[in-house]
């Protein structure tokens, strides 16, 4: 993991040197989150219905926003990182749900209509928009019905704010335009506000 990485034009590169060094930390700290995704999950539930359904969550990191929907009885959760250091902690703290490395632009690995949720927390912002729409129209062809971000909406934190700068992250542009951004892509699509300057975009695939 050479320090060069951080300063690389490979905007995954960097992600991956970021993710894998804020790892363990990450692991720690993910209790403050635990509460938003608690919020979160339950306007999830109210709005698709988790109980029994089939998961996969792309950018799990350490596994909290995965366990959110085993905690709503979900059946049968993958969660997916580009970031081997994240995998070891989610797999440490939630051995009941299935970990494997994987990139969220490439979901080679998955069948076309395969799950019943395909989703991603804190992960899309992080991505330009080209990028961020290879993942999402991959989210699109494994997901059978609905496909869930949670991520950035309203009034970012300061803290956040100064990470996401270090991150280089696309957070303002992704305030600005995702939920249009997915409009473009899904059957349909809209968002609903959570707490702490989150939001959960909900699309759909169509069905017939
Ligand atoms: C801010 S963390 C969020 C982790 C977790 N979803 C949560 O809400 O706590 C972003 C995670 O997305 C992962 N990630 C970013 N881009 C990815 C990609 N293209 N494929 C797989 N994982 C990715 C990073 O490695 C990191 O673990």
């Amino acid at each position: 993991m050479p320090i060069t990485d951080y300063f690389s034009r490979d905007p995954n590169k960097r992600a991956k040197f970021i993710f894998n060094l804020i790892a363990p930390i990450y692991g720690n700290v993910d209790a403050g989150l635990i509460k938003n995704y608690r919020h979160a999950i339950g306007i999830v539930d109210k709005e698709i219905g988790i109980k029994g359904k089939r998961v996969l969550d792309i950018g799990t990191g350490t596994g909290a926003w995965a366990e959110a929907y085993r905690m709503k009885g979900a059946v049968d959760i993958y969660g997916i990182d580009f970031s081997t250091k994240m995998l070891t902690e989610s797999r440490k703290k939630h051995p009941e749900i299935s970990f494997a490395f994987g990139d969220g632009e490439n979901l080679n690995d998955f069948a076309d209509n395969s799950f019943d949720i395909v989703t991603a927390s804190y992960v899309l912002h992080g991505v330009k928009k080209d990028l961020r729409n290879k993942m999402l129209n991959e989210m699109k062809r494994v997901s059978k019905k609905h496909v869930v971000i949670h991520d950035f909406s309203g009034s970012t934190p300061l803290f956040l704010r100064f990470l996401e700068m270090m991150e280089k992250s696309d957070y303002k542009n992704f305030k600005a335009n995702f939920c249009n951004e997915l409009k473009s892509l899904f059957f349909e699509a809209k968002k609903l506000e959570s707490i702490n300057g989150s939001g959960l975009y909900f699309a759909s695939v169509k069905t017939f």
